[in-house]
């Protein structure tokens, strides 16, 4: 699908011409520009669900915030319109051009610009990539309070535009209260910096907070500063089995009163999401001896190995002895733990393996929050759409997982391609279905294209006024990321 067939092409913007081309090779290295050629395009140009693609003819690459501004400058001058791009694994169609915007990609601006040993502080260009910012503070003893499935291609920048929450928002909390300052440019080319900021600094208004989820529509990040815990030294990992949604959230209750201070991750996955994990991965499920409807990936951090050990190991055998929890297995080295691990972390990829995923990313109140996956399995049986084996159905399955310490679902409709039959029995259903239940439309991946229609569902008519305010006074003429959510 692309997405051109659901909204015009502004005319106010400019179509890219030969001096504006000659203007970008002026001020940057070749190797820091692709234009023109398809195949070299195609990556930036679609998105990680395969699910949009856009028909940029012209990627910039930076290497500097200096660049960012002259290229940023131009395009505000001339009404080109851009979209700043991170590692690409955004999930609402936010990173990719609709047309022919000029993609800005912050790949080549990574460089880790210092880290503080004693407050923890570290400082890095926006397109870091997560996982080199979690190695680099690991050599130090430190971890980066945030990790997520894409690790290995998110850049420190992009979860910062998405605020992106992942699997310990638990423990750390969200990027909101970690990231302590950020260097930005604005459309017009102006560098704003506040890297320098303080644990504590009550000086005004926090402007930092505006771009943390923004999504490139208020200005493109350049750099960040963000405050890094010690790393545990004890981590532990567990799998438990349960028979049903309320003992996934008996167990939730349990876990926060006992393992307290030591709990880093809660996540759940319901039985379908293990079984395309099980094709995926094609091996057998860590808990082989049976198949159960519910599972619960506990994760543990702490300073004291011993500590943590008997505190878990108490936690899960009254669980078992009560008769909550069924089956279980501890990882006993490292190996066994990344192994546990990607039984949650490949949900994404497996559920996607048979053609594509209508993925609903939602906040709803703890109690409810799986009644919208057997809603949405529901709706899509009446209409007779739904099949696991059947392949002349176009879904495979709606699965259920997510961030339950955090009430986040996410409703994944694994499908063997995407249609506008399934779309309009999912939409505007799974919407008013969250608005029902006082939930938000989205949680952590942010409202980019997919959402763009949706907003009403979760922001009220003074609030979107307020939003359209902003974005009009930082990019007057909207050149950042048109045809999204604002
Ligand atoms: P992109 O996808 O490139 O961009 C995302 C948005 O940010 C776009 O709107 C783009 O315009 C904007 N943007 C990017 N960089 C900048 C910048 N420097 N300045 C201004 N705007 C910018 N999300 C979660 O919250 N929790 C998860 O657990 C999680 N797990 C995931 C697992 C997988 C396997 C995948 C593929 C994605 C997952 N995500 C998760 C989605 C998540 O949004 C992204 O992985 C991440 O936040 C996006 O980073 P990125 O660098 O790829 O940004
Ligand atoms: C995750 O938590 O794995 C991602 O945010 C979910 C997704 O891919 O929908
Ligand atoms: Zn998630």
């Amino acid at each position: 699908e692309t997405y051109a067939d659901k909204v015009q092409r502004n005319q106010a913007y400019k179509k890219l011409d030969e001096g504006d081309l000659a203007y970008f090779q002026s001020i940057l290295e070749p190797n820091q520009i692709i234009s023109n050629n398809e195949d070299d395009l195609a990556f930036y140009n679609e998105d990680w669900m395969r699910k949009y693609r856009g028909q940029s003819k012209l990627l910039l690459k930076p290497k500097t915030t200096e660049q960012v501004s002259e290229i940023l400058k131009y395009c505000n001058s001339n009404k080109l319109a851009v979209v700043p791009q991170g590692g690409n694994t955004g999930l609402v169609g936010g990173s990719i051009p609709v047309f022919d915007e000029i993609i800005l990609s912050l790949s080549s601006l990574n460089k880790i610009r210092s880290f503080d040993n004693v407050s923890g502080i570290f400082k890095c260009d926006a397109g870091v990539i997560l996982e080199t910012a979690d190695q680099y503070l690991a050599e130090q003893g430190y971890i980066f309070p945030l990790d997520l499935g894409a690790k290995g291609s998110c850049h420190v920048g992009g979860v910062v535009a998405t605020n992106a929450g992942g699997l310990r928002l638990i423990r750390y909390g969200s990027l909101h209260g970690t990231v302590l300052g950020l260097e930005v440019v604005l459309a017009d080319g102006t560098i704003v910096n506040s890297l320098d900021s303080l644990r504590k600094d009550n000086t005004g208004y926090d402007l930092k907070q505006l771009f943390i989820g923004s999504e490139g529509s208020l200005g493109v990040i350049t750099g960040v500063s963000i405050l890094c815990p010690a790393r545990p030294q004890a981590v532990n990992v567990a799998v438990l089995a349960v028979d049903s949604y309320e003992s996934v959230q008996k167990v939730f209750n349990d876990a926060r009163k006992e393992l307290s201070e030591i709990l880093s991750a809660f996540e759940f996955m319901d039985e379908t999401s293990q079984i395309l994990v099980s094709k995926y991965l094609k091996l057998d499920h860590p808990i082989e001896s049976d198949s159960y409807p519910f599972y619960i990936l506990i994760e543990t951090s702490g300073s004291n190995k011993e500590h943590d050990d008997e505190k878990l190991e108490t936690f899960l055998g009254n669980a078992m002895e009560n008769g909550i929890v069924l089956d279980g297995i501890i990882a006993q080295d490292e190996t066994q733990l990344r192994s546990l691990w990607n039984w949650r972390e490949n949900i994404p990829e497996a559920s996607q393996m048979q053609g594509g995923v209508y993925k609903y990313d939602v906040s709803i109140p703890l109690k409810d929050l799986y009644g919208l996956v057997e809603a949405a399995n529901e709706k899509l049986e009446a209409a007779g759409l739904v099949d696991f084996e059947d392949i002349s159905k176009p879904v495979v399955k709606a699965v259920g997982y997510g961030h339950i310490g955090d009430g986040n679902l996410h409703l994944n409709v694994a499908v063997r391609k995407y249609s506008k039959e399934v779309e309009k029995v999912l939409e505007p259903f799974v919407y008013e279905w969250i608005q029902s239940k006082k939930g938000s439309i989205s949680a952590e991946h942010g409202l980019g294209f997919q959402k763009k229609n949706y907003i009403q569902y979760s922001k009220s008519p003074v609030e979107i006024a307020l939003i359209k305010d902003i974005k009009h006074h930082y990019d007057p003429n909207g050149i950042l990321n048109p045809y999204k959510y604002v």
